[in-house]
């Protein structure tokens, strides 16, 4: 029986990767989980430098699922590539780095100083802020998101993959910018801006007013998201949003998707990745399959 996908000419040894920003890089999480079981493990969003993120509250719980508004905390691609790559680079596993930034230049820099580092694959969040040109997201004007995905892959060693953002009204155009512009991969989704009130100290429940939502309650659309951009793409698509069972997998791949990251799950259940590619195996060994990417994109 075959798991293996193939992603950009990387092959995963199945099609199991975890999201950005719910795993670390796997450091906690490796007391729990078997880190080379996994198909890939993708890092927390990296920038250039160093930044401490969003005032607190920083998360809130939610119907089906969370919303957290960090902003980026990371420790700045120096400290990531001294410390992170060489505790991943113990594992049998594939890496895939979160890129994250406020102008192109952030990102450009950044790539750049990965373009030497033993990494597999660069994932770009494009979900952030492009503070030069008033603070929306690259990823929501397929202009902005050409241009980066351009900048981005006149610099990258590792095939890139622009990772995008649902809060726009048709992330097919979206997806066929960064096809159009050169990315070897996409994946989706991010999170789904969304607000929560508290009304007993009568604010904003999480600090920034506004927080991307995640988990079960984004699922559907994210389903949908990922069959469309199938639908009107040519390369490979990792899908992501509101994962937390085999099943749940399963429907992305069916969707169109090559791969599936899990994200909010695993703060309920740090062994979900590990239960989901059993449950995938055994969905397979009960039905015949004897290649995962006889699945992928089977529905029409
Ligand atoms: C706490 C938290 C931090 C996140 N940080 C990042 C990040 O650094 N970069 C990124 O591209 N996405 C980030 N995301 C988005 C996830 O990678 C994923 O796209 C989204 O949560 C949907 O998947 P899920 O419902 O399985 O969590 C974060 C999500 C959460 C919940």
């Amino acid at each position: 029986m075959n798991m293996s996908v193939n992603i950009a000419g990387v092959e995963l040894k199945n099609p199991i990767t975890v999201a950005s920003g719910t795993f670390g890089s796997g450091m906690e999480y490796s007391e729990f989980v078997d880190l080379n079981r996994l198909g890939a493990v993708t890092t927390k969003g990296v920038a250039i430098i160093p930044w401490p993120g969003n005032p607190t509250p920083r998360i809130a719980e939610t119907y089906g699922g969370m919303m957290n508004a960090i902003g980026l905390q990371n420790p700045g691609i120096d400290v990531f590539v001294n410390r992170d790559i060489p505790f991943l680079k113990k594992y049998d596993t594939k890496i895939i780095v979160n890129v994250c930034g406020k102008s192109e230049d952030d990102y450009v820099e950044c790539v750049r100083r990965l373009a030497d580092v033993d990494v597999d694959l660069l994932e770009i969040n494009v979900s952030c802020p492009n503070v030069k040109e008033g603070g929306i997201a690259f990823g929501q004007d397929p202009k902005a998101l050409y241009s980066i995905t351009e900048k981005v892959k006149a610099v990258a060693k590792q095939p890139v993959i622009m990772k995008l953002s649902p809060n726009v009204t048709d992330i097919t155009e979206m997806a066929k910018a960064a096809e159009a512009a050169g990315s070897d991969a996409v994946s989706l989704i991010n999170t789904l801006t969304g607000m929560k009130i508290d009304v007993n100290r009568r604010t904003f429940a999480v600090a920034n007013k506004t927080a991307g939502v995640s988990g079960p309650a984004i699922h559907p659309i994210a389903v949908r998201m990922v069959y469309q951009v199938a639908n009107a793409v040519n390369i490979p698509i990792i899908g992501m949003g509101g994962v937390a069972t085999t099943e749940d997998a399963l429907e992305m791949i069916m969707a169109g998707a090559s791969a599936v990251a899990v994200g909010t799950a695993n703060f309920n259940n740090p062994y979900v990745t590990v239960e989901i590619i059993d449950g995938i195996k055994e969905y397979m060994e009960k039905n015949g399959i004897e290649d995962i990417n006889e699945l992928i994109g089977c529905v029409k």
